[in-house]
């Protein structure tokens, strides 16, 4: 993965549907980037940005590169994107602070949920009507086995955990 060294890390943070939304604060990030903007207002698919690679389990941040596929011609004079095409033409990654993270110690794999129908919006809440991400809602053990119950997969310890 491409995380910066000094991103934040925020234990259990996702906003899940079937947990209780617990409003908090939307960290300050290295750029004022909008999901309801780009993914609400312009339609952008998810997977313009976060692309599950093959193989892989995880979904990804986007970096500069991406980004500049549009803003070396849009916007090009607001101070956040010059800012952005300075983190592109250095080639540095963007800092992003993290608002959805499990403990590493927990096995999850993004694409088998998403094969088995789970859709984004399930366990991430409506990112596309969102301005600024936050740390909301709750990605404990208990949101998962909520759903788990729900759409008959299993609850087993060790589903989720390495046994001892
Ligand atoms: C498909 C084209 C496209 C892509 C890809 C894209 N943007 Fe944008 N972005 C736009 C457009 C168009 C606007 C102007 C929206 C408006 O003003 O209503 C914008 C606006 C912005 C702004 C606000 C700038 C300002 O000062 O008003 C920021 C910051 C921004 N984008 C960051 C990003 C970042 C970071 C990425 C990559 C993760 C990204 N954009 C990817 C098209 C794109
Ligand atoms: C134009 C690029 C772009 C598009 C389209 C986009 N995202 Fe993002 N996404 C980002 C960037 C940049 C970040 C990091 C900054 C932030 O958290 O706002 C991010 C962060 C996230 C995170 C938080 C990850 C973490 O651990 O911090 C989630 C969840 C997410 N996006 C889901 C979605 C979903 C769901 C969609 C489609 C509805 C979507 N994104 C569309 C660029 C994009
Ligand atoms: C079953 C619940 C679930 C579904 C469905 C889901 N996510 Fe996630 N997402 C998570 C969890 C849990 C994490 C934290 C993963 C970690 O820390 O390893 C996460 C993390 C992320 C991140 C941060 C980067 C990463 O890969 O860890 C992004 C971006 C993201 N999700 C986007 C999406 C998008 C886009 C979709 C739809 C295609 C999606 N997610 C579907 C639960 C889900
Ligand atoms: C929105 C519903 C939903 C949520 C929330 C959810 N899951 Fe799942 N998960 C499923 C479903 C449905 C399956 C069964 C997929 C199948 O049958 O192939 C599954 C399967 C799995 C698997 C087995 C994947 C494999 O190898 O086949 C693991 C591990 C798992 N989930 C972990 C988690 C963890 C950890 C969380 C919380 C961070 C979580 N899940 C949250 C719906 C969910
Ligand atoms: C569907 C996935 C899933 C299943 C099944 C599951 N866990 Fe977890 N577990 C998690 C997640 C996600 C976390 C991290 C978030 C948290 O602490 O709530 C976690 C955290 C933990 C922790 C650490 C708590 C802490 O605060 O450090 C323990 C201990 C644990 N689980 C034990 C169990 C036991 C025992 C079982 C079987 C009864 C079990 N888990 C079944 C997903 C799961």
């Amino acid at each position: 993965m491409v995380w910066g060294a000094s991103v934040k890390h925020y234990g259990g943070v996702c906003i899940l549907v079937l947990g209780a939304a617990l409003a908090a604060e939307a960290p300050e990030q290295p750029l004022p980037f909008s999901h309801k903007a780009h993914a609400g207002d312009m339609k952008l698919q998810c997977k313009m940005c976060h692309v599950n690679p093959d193989p892989g389990e995880t979904e990804g941040i986007p970096q500069a590169a991406v980004c500049m596929e549009c803003h070396s011609a849009v916007k090009t004079e607001s101070p956040a994107i010059r800012k952005l095409a300075a983190y592109a033409q250095n080639h540095r990654i963007i800092p992003w602070v993290r608002t959805c993270e499990i403990p590493a110690f927990v096995t999850f794999s993004h694409r088998k949920h998403v094969t088995a129908g789970n859709t984004c919006q399930d366990c991430h809440g409506k990112v596309a009507e969102t301005e600024r991400l936050a740390p909301a809602g709750n990605l404990n053990m208990g949101g998962c086995m909520n759903c788990h119950q729900a759409r008959n997969a299993s609850i087993d310890c060790t589903f989720c955990h390495d046994p001892q």
